[in-house]
């Protein structure tokens, strides 16, 4: 059975350990983070975003490939799924579709304001159903799904007024953006980390961008109060550099090397023990049901 988010980041939140959540672009992706999450007994958030739930033929068909993963694999540590940034409308749907968290990005709303009563209203309805609920403040910088975040620093006054609104994870921009960083990029800005902890006290913070941050600014973040870590970039660059492998080393010629799901095999392995090696340096190896 799947749950929310909730519990398993107050866990990781109080055990100063991160959580991966990684995002899932189909039944591929879905079976290789389930599996390295059951080897490795951590917690697990397997993430869409609006673009990869499109891709897959809806929140309905990604709900039901998850939730039927999760019984007939027989996963037996704690699975949330999550709706990455999504929109107003995608929200509903997703909670309409069975998903057992939501991020609402009110981060490219027009005003603060917005983004404000949008997530004051989510939060209402998604708590009602049990459904944990993800605000961002700051937009993160980078292209995902065709959108091109500023980057902006988040404002811990403003993280403050969205913790307040009973949201129970909060992203907030601290010079992380989403994809591969450039050569020229600053690092995490710690200081704002450090005085959003402050205001948003035990409050879990989410670390967007997680693909190319180095290990040490990781831990760093973590020991400062992040307990979400999101990974996508990551396992597409792992599953694409397996495949090509498999096609320069001409196995697509040997006997049905063109058969997909030999094909997919590498880079779905591939995924694995990346994931697997995300989880030891996040820290959350073993957690299962803490
Ligand atoms: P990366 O693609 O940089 O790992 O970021 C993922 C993410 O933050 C999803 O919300």
């Amino acid at each position: 059975m799947l749950v929310n988010a909730t519990h398993m980041l107050q866990s990781a939140e109080k055990g100063h350990y991160g959580l991966g959540a990684f995002n899932t672009n189909n039944l591929e992706w879905a079976q290789a983070i389930l599996t390295a999450a059951e080897e490795e007994q951590s917690p697990l958030i397997v993430q869409c975003s609006m673009g990869a739930a499109k891709y897959q033929g809806g929140y309905n068909v990604v709900y039901n490939i998850v939730n039927t993963l999760v019984k007939n694999m027989n996963i037996t540590v704690p699975v949330a799924l999550h709706l990455d940034h999504g929109n107003y409308e995608a929200c509903f749907e997703a909670m309409d579709a069975g998903f057992t968290s939501i991020m609402y990005d009110g981060s490219h709303e027009k005003s603060f304001d917005i983004n404000v009563e949008h997530t004051k209203e989510l939060v209402g309805i998604a708590h009602k159903k049990g459904i944990s609920v993800e605000a961002e403040v700051g937009g993160i910088g980078g292209t995902e799904d065709g959108v091109t975040g500023m980057g902006e620093i988040a404002d811990p006054k403003e993280c403050k007024t969205i913790a307040d609104l009973g949201v129970d994870f909060l992203a907030c921009g601290i010079g992380n953006i989403h994809g591969l960083y450039p050569k020229n990029w600053k690092g995490l800005q710690f200081d704002v980390l450090g005085n959003i902890k402050k205001e948003v006290g035990d409050l879990p913070l989410v670390l967007h961008g997680g693909t190319g941050i180095p290990v040490d600014q990781v831990k760093r973040a973590i020991s400062l109060g992040i307990s979400k870590i999101n990974v996508n970039t990551d396992l597409q660059v792992v599953f694409s550099a397996a495949t090509k492998k498999y096609y320069e080393e001409k196995k697509d010629e040997l006997e049905k090397g063109y058969d997909p799901r030999k094909v997919l095999k590498p880079g779905k392995e591939a995924i694995v023990v990346r994931t697997k090696e995300l989880m030891e340096e996040f820290g959350s190896v073993g957690k299962g049901w803490e």
